[in-house]
């Protein structure tokens, strides 16, 4: 099955900002494009912003003055449904509600022809359910484009369970020919991106409901440690909190109040409020010219400890004692000992965030994950009120020798980018087991959607097998709401490599 042929014109109905976006990227890809709106004249503003865009690229040397001129004489606005009659495929962009994408697809089914591919670009609804209205859904597909569509590469392909496979793949191919990335996905809340990206948020929320960290320093530790290109609540306040909300409740409601997705109280407030972010030019932070800009916590220079005794392997944290060492900080490695720990001259504890509290422990302070712990500018500690003062310090003073910023946070289990890494990791291993994407797709997605620094799958194999599943399942223990139980899949990837490294 191949992509649709470029002689095949292409429809989008509802012109807004999603259908502007795939029209000019079925144009620029060569199609004749037929623009249909509701609104009378809409249509015809939709090809004008188009036409300008595409001035734009001709401004920038990404498109010829003669292309740009092809492609506005193929670009055609439609004042009825009827002149969509002769397309081969119809994306429609209309208001994201199921009885007006319902009732759009039964008058379609009766102005297209039988071949014609029908999608919808919804981000929230079931494909399912929106063509469930038609008499044949088996030609019936998700195109989950993302905003910007003309810049942002990654389209989901999603299967309703009437879609027929050779749909699907005509589909897939024609994104493709498009210069899209496809990923191929199963009709769940959610889809990929929306469903496994939701813990980036919640978790940062939680550890401020925690009274842990201001957002300044969860952004922070999430860029400089974690990796990703923005914290969680610069990129909510970009997004709108509105818009991030919506979608994690829609993702909430739709896994029937699923406890893994429960939204955040503290963005509910913001919502209320009208803090919505950049757009009402307060959010998480306050955006007015004369507004201080917050800035992270971060610690006074500590004098560093002369030595470090590693007990043990350190897990994903082990390049920590090439980079000790380094700073030339002596390194006395006790293979005996199984723990996995770096103690300190003082006698205090220095341990990778693994799901329990510092409280739990004599004189212990943890350090978060980090994707990189030579390239991390900032590394998050956590310890208890039963912390000595004189422990807290030489940590600090260890990895400042390292030349990072340190953050010290609440003491919070699983801290910052590892109980939010853990799972991200364990959603994903839970949609592969429930047929929701292959593995590879999944890590495309989220590298391309939401521009993770690793996909999951990658993340989880630099972890170790089971460091995901022991985090979550510590944290479960200490959170009873069942927020934290990791899946059954992610269980048995952890046990599994038990099995296989354990046994001669
Ligand atoms: N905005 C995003 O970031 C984004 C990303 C991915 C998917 N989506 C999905 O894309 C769809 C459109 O979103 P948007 O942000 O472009 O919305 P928008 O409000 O910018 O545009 C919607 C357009 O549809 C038109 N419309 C409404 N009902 C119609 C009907 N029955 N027939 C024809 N036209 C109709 C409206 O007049 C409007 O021009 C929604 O399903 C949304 O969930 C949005």
């Amino acid at each position: 099955m191949t992509a649709l042929d470029l002689s095949s014109p292409v429809a989008v109905v509802g012109t807004g900002t999603m259908g502007q976006g795939i029209a000019q990227v079925a144009l620029v890809a060569g199609h004749r494009v037929r623009l249909y709106d509701a609104v009378p004249g809409r249509a015809g503003e939709a090809a004008a912003a188009i036409g300008a865009r595409l001035d734009r690229l001709v401004e920038k040397d990404r498109l010829s003055g003669a292309e740009r001129d092809a492609a506005r004489a193929r670009l055609l606005p439609a004042e009825t449904l009827a002149e969509l009659a002769d397309c081969s495929l119809v994306v429609e962009a209309v208001l994201e509600r199921l009885d007006v994408k319902q009732q759009l697809f039964r008058e379609l089914e009766d102005v297209v022809g039988d071949d014609c591919l029908l999608a919808t670009n919804t981000s929230s609804l079931s494909v399912t359910a929106v063509g469930g209205a038609l008499r044949n859904a088996g030609r019936f597909v998700g195109l989950h484009f993302f905003n910007p569509a003309p810049l942002l590469p990654l389209v989901e392909v999603v299967s309703g369970f009437a879609t027929d496979v050779t749909s699907a793949t005509r589909a897939y191919e024609t994104a493709r020919a498009w210069g899209k990335t496809p990923v191929a996905c199963a009709d769940t809340p959610g889809f990929i991106v929306n469903r496994i990206a939701r813990p980036f948020y919640a978790e940062a929320f939680a550890v401020l409901e925690a009274q842990a960290a201001d957002p300044a320093t969860i952004d922070a530790v999430l860029r400089e440690s974690g990796g990703f290109r923005m914290g969680a609540f610069e990129l909510t306040d970009l997004i709108g909190q509105d818009v991030n909300e919506s979608v994690t409740r829609s993702v909430w409601e739709s896994f029937f109040q699923d406890v893994r997705f429960t939204p955040s109280l503290a963005q509910r407030r913001l919502v209320e409020s009208g803090r919505l972010g950049r757009k009402s030019g307060q959010g998480w932070y306050d955006y007015a010219d004369d507004a201080e800009r917050s800035e992270p916590h971060t610690a006074e220079r500590a004098q560093p400890p002369a030595y470090v005794v590693a007990e043990g392997d350190l897990g994903p944290a082990s390049e920590l004692l090439a980079l000790i060492r380094e700073a030339g900080i002596g390194v006395r490695e006790d293979d005996e000992d199984h723990g996995t720990r770096l103690v300190l001259p003082g006698g205090g504890q220095l341990a990778l965030a693994d799901g329990q509290t510092s409280v739990e422990f004599r004189d212990v302070v943890y350090f978060d994950l980090a994707l990189d712990y030579r390239k991390a500018t900032r590394i998050a500690l956590s310890a208890s009120q039963d912390t000595s003062h004189g422990t807290l310090a030489e940590a600090i003073g260890l990895f400042q020798a390292l030349g990072k910023d340190v953050s010290v946070i609440g003491d919070v289990p699983g801290m910052i980018v590892a109980r939010t890494v853990a799972r991200i990791v364990d959603l994903a291993h839970d949609a592969v087991a429930k047929g929701v994407a292959t593995e590879e797709d999944i890590d495309t997605a989220m590298r391309l959607g939401v521009n993770y620094p690793l996909g999951p799958f990658e993340w989880s194999r630099r972890l170790g097998r089971s460091w995901a599943y022991d985090l979550l399942d510590d944290l479960h223990m200490r959170d009873s709401s069942g927020r934290y139980a990791p899946s059954l899949a992610l269980y048995r990837h952890a046990y599994a490599s038990e099995k296989r490294e354990g046994t001669p």
